[in-house]
């Protein structure tokens, strides 16, 4: 069976383990930023639609060790046979990355893999693909480590945290994939509900109201990267998407609720909801966090506060959260509450003990998933 890569954030590998194991796919082998398995195309496809943490998936195609492009170039050429995902009329890009290699340059190295390629469809068929920088209809991956060069093909398109459903949002969205992990990590039973009290866009209340729908992350997308290869089987395709579409549940008996003291954010998290498809099962409101009292008897909070990037936010910052700890302290007693922050000092205002830690990366900064337990 081939083999395939699926990639996510650094942090969230274990997270997306689990997940693969829950979608049917068997024995997973987990790396620092993703995990490998061995299926078939209907597994790919699968994934890439009901993964809700995976960033991308990658079908490897080769792996060499070249210090000269010739090498690299002639490896290319004897060794995969690209017919199988392009045909002359296909675009196509290659994206490289290369680290401690003789061969360096990325550029030169992307244009060597092209000239490759190009050169055996030319041979092929007579004719040749043609690159395309944006929107191109497959995308290569070629990747340098010590001299040591993999080559992969991608099989999602857009990345996979792109649901389509979030044409509007406020500073620092979470990107959906991370919101979705952040809710699987608070270990939710998708039962009762989840408070967001500075919910910005909506993102974390959003992915979670798809969970409880059952509505897998990728059915808002238009398209995916497998459509564009040859080896496409649209028949397959309809029957991964029906089925996950077979399983999505109409309501359910409670609600989300998001808070944010910014009315035009609330705005935008109510048009997100809209165009995702849960706007029915989430309320938003307006309201201060120093304010904010549990809408309803029991559930979960989890919430991303600002943790001030930018220079001089954090004394502004410090009121949020020596705020956010009254509130939780003085009203939400016997809840559990989750908190991603990239900011161990605010965190100390909070004047809260946190009882389990995770790490996470939202981009490139290292954060830090917290559960308090409010006595
Ligand atoms: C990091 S953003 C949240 C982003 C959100 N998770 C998303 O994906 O869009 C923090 C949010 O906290 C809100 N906020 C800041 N101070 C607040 C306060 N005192 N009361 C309520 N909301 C506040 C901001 O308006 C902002 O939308």
């Amino acid at each position: 069976m081939p083999q395939f890569f699926v990639s996510t954030a650094k942090g969230l590998s274990d997270v997306l383990v689990e997940e693969m194991l829950q979608l049917g796919i068997k024995h997973p082998t987990k790396t620092p930023a993703g995990a490998f398995f061995e299926g078939n195309w209907e597994d790919v496809y699968r994934l890439n639609l009901c993964s809700r943490v995976a960033s991308r998936i990658l079908k490897p195609l080769i792996e060499f060790t070249a210090y000269k492009d010739d090498e690299l170039y002639q490896q290319i050429m004897d060794h995969q046979d690209f017919s199988r995902y392009l045909s002359p009329e296909t675009t196509f890009m290659i994206d490289a990355s290369v680290k401690e290699s003789a061969l360096h340059d990325q550029r030169f190295l992307a244009m060597k893999v092209k000239d490759a390629i190009v050169d055996q469809m030319r041979e092929t068929f007579g004719e040749r693909p043609s690159i395309a920088k944006a929107n191109p209809d497959v995308k290569f991956y070629i990747k340098g480590y010590k001299n040591r060069f993999s080559l992969a093909v991608d099989t999602s398109g857009d990345s996979l945290f792109m649901r389509g459903y979030r044409m509007e949002a406020g500073e620092a969205p979470l990107k959906e994939n991370l919101a979705a992990a952040l809710i699987m990590m608070s270990e939710w039973k998708r039962d009762i509900p989840i408070v967001d009290l500075t919910c910005g866009s909506g993102t974390i209340l959003i992915e979670a109201a798809m969970m409880a729908l059952n509505m897998s992350p990728g059915v808002h997308r238009r398209s995916f990267g497998f459509q564009k290869l040859k080896s496409y089987n649209e028949e397959t395709w309809s029957r991964v998407l029906d089925s996950a579409i077979g399983e999505e549940k109409e309501d359910i008996p409670f609600k989300f609720y998001g808070f944010d003291f910014d009315r035009k954010i609330i705005q935008k998290a109510k048009a997100n909801a809209k165009r995702a498809g849960v706007d029915h099962i989430i309320d938003f409101r307006s309201e201060n966090i120093a304010m904010v009292a549990p809408p309803c008897e029991r559930g979960i909070v989890v919430i991303n506060p600002p943790y001030g990037a930018r220079l001089g936010d954090e004394d502004s910052l410090r009121d949020v959260y020596r705020d956010l700890g009254f509130t939780l302290k003085s009203r939400f007693s016997g809840w559990d509450v989750f908190i991603l922050s990239g900011n161990k000092d605010l965190m100390g205002d909070l004047k809260l003990k946190a009882s389990r830690k995770h790490f996470v990366y939202n981009g490139s900064l290292e954060c830090r998933f917290l559960k308090y337990s409010i006595k």
